[in-house]
């Protein structure tokens, strides 16, 4: 894959610098944290370090400077330390003075999380490796650490300092989880088992279009389902009357140049493009379906319709690559969790290879109880994305730049 990766170092007694992607979701209201699904992600790189001896401190981010999420990270040392089954020291600094004492004193498989990063003002900047090698973070970290290991795929669309200002300066690995995320989904992406499937749900209808748009005009495509509130929002795109509550609710995530290129898209790719044919409606909380011709003017849609949940499950049934990103429906409320359950169902009861991406997606699977049936889920929310529309990303650039250095 053109970067190293923990097979190519020996790590025992070594200062072991380490980037991950721990950023959850959090209640708004207690100000805790409401998943660990990706704190458990990140428990296989950390283990592996510390079984192998390494003296190791962990950055991470939460957040951004003035969300409500951007709290602490003592609640992710305590998550990491009950996953891993040894202590997690949370240490509230980054560059200053009492890190510099904690990282002195790491011995063998010692483990250490600094402050979130982000509280570092120029974290954020986008810049090149270059760049944030001249960084105070860079500058002041590096010379403690013997390696860098950067395992946060979730991250690894930005360019930001401590996910590509230490591979210029340091020997640099890919974790386990990169490694896996990136062989696992450009697999998937560029030679998947023919024929592949790529599911779409969700309601981003202006960040989804260059995307569908991509994969549209790949040979290695063989069917795009378009589920969710985007399904019928390409419908309204091509001049359905879908209801005067759901355009709203489309309109808000909406431009005229998205609903111009969602028409142009399935104008082009009719066969390959497949959108609902019926929907259920939110009748005063309870499920009525209807085809998409005899829509109620002011309907609410909250689910695909039966038919259309019948149609994609035949496409499914004889998928060999199954890509899902996005749940069909509000699968939250149990009058219109049918599509998104039914759908789920096909998936795992397939031969295919399955991925789900994004936060959404694992919870719905969750809470149908076959997360752990599908092949392989992926942290990744907008890193997928920008993987799958076959962009460079700044973090694994970096680490293939850093292998041909170190
Ligand atoms: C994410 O959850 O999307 C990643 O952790 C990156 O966070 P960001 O979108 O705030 O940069
Ligand atoms: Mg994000």
């Amino acid at each position: 894959m053109g970067f190293h990766t923990l097979d190519d170092f020996s790590v025992r007694g070594k200062r072991v610098l380490l980037r991950i992607d721990i950023n959850s979701p959090v209640d708004e209201r207690t100000l805790r944290l409401v998943d660990g699904s990706k704190i458990r992600s990140s428990i296989p790189t950390i283990r592996e370090l510390l079984d192998r001896c390494a003296r190791l401190a962990i950055v991470a981010h939460q957040g951004r400077p003035g969300d409500y999420d951007f709290i602490p990270l003592n609640e992710h040392a305590a998550f990491l330390t009950q996953y891993l089954g040894r202590r997690v020291r949370y240490v509230d600094d980054l560059t200053g003075a009492h890190a510099m004492r904690a990282i002195d004193g790491l011995g063998e498989g010692d483990c250490i999380i600094l402050k979130n990063v982000r509280h570092i003002a120029d974290e954020q900047a986008k810049r090149s490796p270059e760049e944030h090698a001249e960084s105070g973070l860079v500058k002041t970290l590096s010379p403690k650490f013997d390696l860098f290991v950067n395992d946060a795929f979730g991250s690894s669309h930005r360019s930001h300092a401590s996910l590509v200002g230490f591979t210029t300066v340091l020997p640099s690995a890919a974790g386990r989880l990169m490694e896996q995320e990136v062989r696992t989904l450009t697999r998937v992406i560029q030679n998947p088992a023919r024929p592949s499937t790529f599911i779409f749900g969700g309601a981003k209808f202006a960040d989804a279009i260059p995307i569908i748009e991509k994969l549209s005009e790949r040979d290695t495509c063989d069917d795009i389902l378009v589920a969710g509130l985007l399904g019928y929002a390409f419908l309204w795109a091509t001049g359905k009357k879908i209801g005067s509550r759901t355009e709203d609710l489309i309109k808000k995530d909406s431009t005229e140049e998205a609903a111009a290129s969602a028409k142009k898209l399935f104008e082009r790719h009719p066969r390959k493009i497949h959108l609902p044919i019926d929907a259920a409606v939110d009748i005063e909380g309870k499920r009525s379906e209807y085809s998409i011709e005899n829509l109620p003017s002011d309907a609410a849609i909250k689910d695909i319709g039966s038919r259309t949940l019948e149609i994609f499950s035949d496409i499914v049934k004889k998928s060999r690559t199954v890509f899902l990103s996005g749940p069909p429906g509000v699968f939250e409320k149990d009058e219109f969790k049918k599509g998104t359950e039914g759908l789920f169902m096909a998936i795992v009861e397939s031969d295919a290879f399955s991925v789900i991406g994004g936060g959404h997606s694992s919870a719905a699977a969750n809470r149908f109880g076959v997360f752990e049936q599908f092949s392989y889920a992926s942290t990744g929310g907008g890193a997928l994305e920008r993987l799958m529309l076959g962009k460079q990303m700044p973090v694994v650039e970096a680490l293939r730049e850093s292998a041909k250095r170190f």
